[in-house]
């Protein structure tokens, strides 16, 4: 890794390392994502995504990290959860559930409340971003699912 790069993810990681190291965010680690991805590691790729696109961009990359490590904080494995609750359509609710739990936890600005409650976006369909960096993340959100599906890993 170049200097640089190496400088830059440094940089990303002091961003969103106290949301990274919390006990319920390390929590994420025990429900599997997409395809052998946890939903850890999940978020940290959507984090920095996040980070590097809008800095290029010019906007809010500090608070697109932050909410991208916490923007699927639901906390169970979703593809057992309805079989196991009787609880559907995990896709268009998981968001306010994430919303609710990092609010419980951490205080959240405007642009951090908006990117977690509609990174499903289309699949929650009326509920769409607000914000240039809502609007990113429905971008990496797919792309690192994409990505985790198809590698499986
Ligand atoms: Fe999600
Ligand atoms: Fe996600």
């Amino acid at each position: 890794m170049s200097k640089n790069k190496y400088a830059a993810k440094r940089e990303f990681y002091k961003t969103i390392q106290d949301l990274a190291e919390h006990p319920v965010v390390l929590e994420m680690k025990k429900y599997p994502q997409h395809g052998k991805t946890n939903c850890y590691k999940h978020c940290l790729r959507v984090a920095y995504c996040n980070y590097c696109l809008c800095k290029m961009f010019h906007l809010d990359a500090r608070s697109a990290a932050r909410a991208g490590m916490i923007h699927d904080l639901f906390l169970y494995d979703w593809h057992t959860h309805a079989a196991q609750t009787g609880e559907r359509f995990h896709g268009l609710k998981h968001p306010e559930k994430a919303y609710r739990n990092a609010k419980k936890y951490f205080p959240l600005n405007q642009i951090e409340v908006d990117i977690i409650r509609t990174h499903m976006w289309p699949v929650t369909f009326r509920t769409f971003p607000r914000t240039r960096e809502g609007w990113v993340t429905t971008l990496t959100d797919k792309y690192c699912s994409l990505l985790e599906t198809g590698r499986r890993k």
